[in-house]
């Protein structure tokens, strides 16, 4: 029997008689009998799981470590440029074999009793396997052919690596649907180098990282930076478009456009953030943008289900995952890039705007606030359920009102139903 179909959720019941997923209950955000399902319904599930990027791995034997959910993963460039991803635990006593963050090597080798493996995870030497001096040697009914670290689906788009426990899975572009690969593309139009890299980590679950990012309801009022300077408005002219049963959300941005009506009644109803004039910064160079792209948007935001984010904002483009590590813990891992064909005044351009975006930057900072907030404040009423019905209760696969809890609706639903909640 399945280990995890064997927990049992008890008399667990979603809230709410909607189509749709409208309310979301305390418990999915700490209960450690959730956190295991979904370890197997949805990251061993029918996702593509974002491990990483092409130009991270450019070389044979490169190689990167990750998770996916809470399997370790290593992610090598193997023999005639095949991208492998195999998970990091040793056939023999289930040590990770790979222990470094990235790194370039002929094979790996086990620290523990040093069995050696392939680049594509090939059990390739176990040490003392005919024993030593006439003694001792692996028993008989021992075969090395049949051990070996899980081998997952791996699949590539425009340079962006996705990985996949499940045969069952639907084709890449498919599963990442037309809007988000129209606007992948876009980002990804041409080679791509990394400009750094950070961590951030929170005391507070993954989902909530995965709904902020859909919730484009708190990115006009939590965020006073994005407001004060015009970054982000809800006022602002845009589009959202949810696809694939909700998985997916894409966000995007006219900069300069915007209704004047709108923004006047905004500034009245959300007077803690709207502070125009009352904010200033001492180097306004850090919003020195350039407009790179022709259609005149300043702001992509794109997310994958489960754990991927991808963002555009003004000039700093960079990629997130999110790994879990128990209910009431994540961290993110944030990947800066900008395009080879860059000179040196853009890089600094750049690297000075991700000052924005970081997790110690003026608006990401404010994001794990409200993850660890959120998590605080269900700890103690964890009967209590989250309610989201800003601008409706349905999940339209296209609106123009950028505040609508729509995609965290979309979210929510592609999860219940992958969970086999509702
Ligand atoms: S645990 Fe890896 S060689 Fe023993
Ligand atoms: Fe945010």
């Amino acid at each position: 029997m399945n280990r995890i179909e064997s927990i049992d959720l008890g008399d667990f019941e979603w809230p709410g008689d909607e189509e749709n997923a409208t309310e979301v209950p305390g418990r999915v955000f700490y209960d450690p009998a959730i956190y295991q399902r979904e370890q197997e319904k949805i990251f061993r599930g029918e996702v593509w799981n974002f491990v990483g990027l092409e130009v991270e791995i450019p070389q044979r034997g490169d190689y990167k470590t990750v998770y996916i959910g809470d399997t370790p993963v290593v992610l090598v460039r193997g023999d005639d440029e095949q991208i492998h991803c195999w998970v990091n635990r040793c056939s023999h006593r289930n040590a990770n074999i790979v222990l470094d963050n990235y790194g370039n090597s002929d094979g790996f080798y086990c620290v523990y009793h040093q069995w050696g493996y392939g680049l594509d995870g090939t059990l390739e030497s176990v040490t003392f396997k005919r024993g030593l001096g006439g003694k001792g040697g692996m028993s008989e009914c021992f075969d090395q052919t049949k051990h070996r670290p899980r081998a997952l689906q791996v699949e590539s788009f425009h340079g962006v690596i996705f990985a996949s426990f499940s045969d069952e899975v639907e084709p890449l572009e498919e599963y990442l649907g037309p809007t988000v690969a129209k606007f992948m593309k876009r980002i990804f139009n041409r080679p791509i180098k990394i400009l750094g890299r950070q961590r951030q980590h929170m005391k507070g679950n993954w989902k909530l990282y995965a709904e902020n990012p859909r919730d484009g309801y708190h990115a006009s009022l939590l965020h006073v930076f994005f407001a004060t300077f015009g970054l982000f408005r809800a006022s602002q002219e845009g589009r959202i478009h949810v696809e694939n049963g909700g998985k997916q959300t894409c966000f995007y941005t006219f900069a300069g456009k915007e209704d004047e009506q709108a923004k006047a009644q905004g500034t009245k109803e959300a007077a803690h953030t709207y502070q125009e004039g009352k904010f200033t910064l001492e180097d306004m160079s850090l919003l020195a943008g350039k407009m790179e792209w022709d259609d005149g948007i300043n702001l992509v935001i794109i997310d994958v289900f489960p754990i991927m984010m991808l963002q555009q904002i003004a000039n700093v483009l960079n990629i997130r995952q999110f790994e879990p590590h128990g209910p009431d813990s994540v961290t993110v891992h944030y990947t800066f890039f900008g395009y080879e064909d860059d000179d040196e005044q853009i890089d600094e351009m750049r690297l000075k705007q991700i000052n924005l975006i970081g997790p110690a930057g003026l608006v990401s900072m404010e994001d794990g606030l409200a993850v660890e907030i959120a998590q605080k404040g269900i700890a103690r009423d964890s009967e209590a359920s989250a309610v989201i019905k800003m601008g409706g209760t349905d999940v339209p696969t296209e609106g123009d009102f950028l505040g609508d809890e729509g995609p965290v609706r979309g979210f929510w639903n592609a999860y219940t139903e992958m969970m086999e909640l509702r």
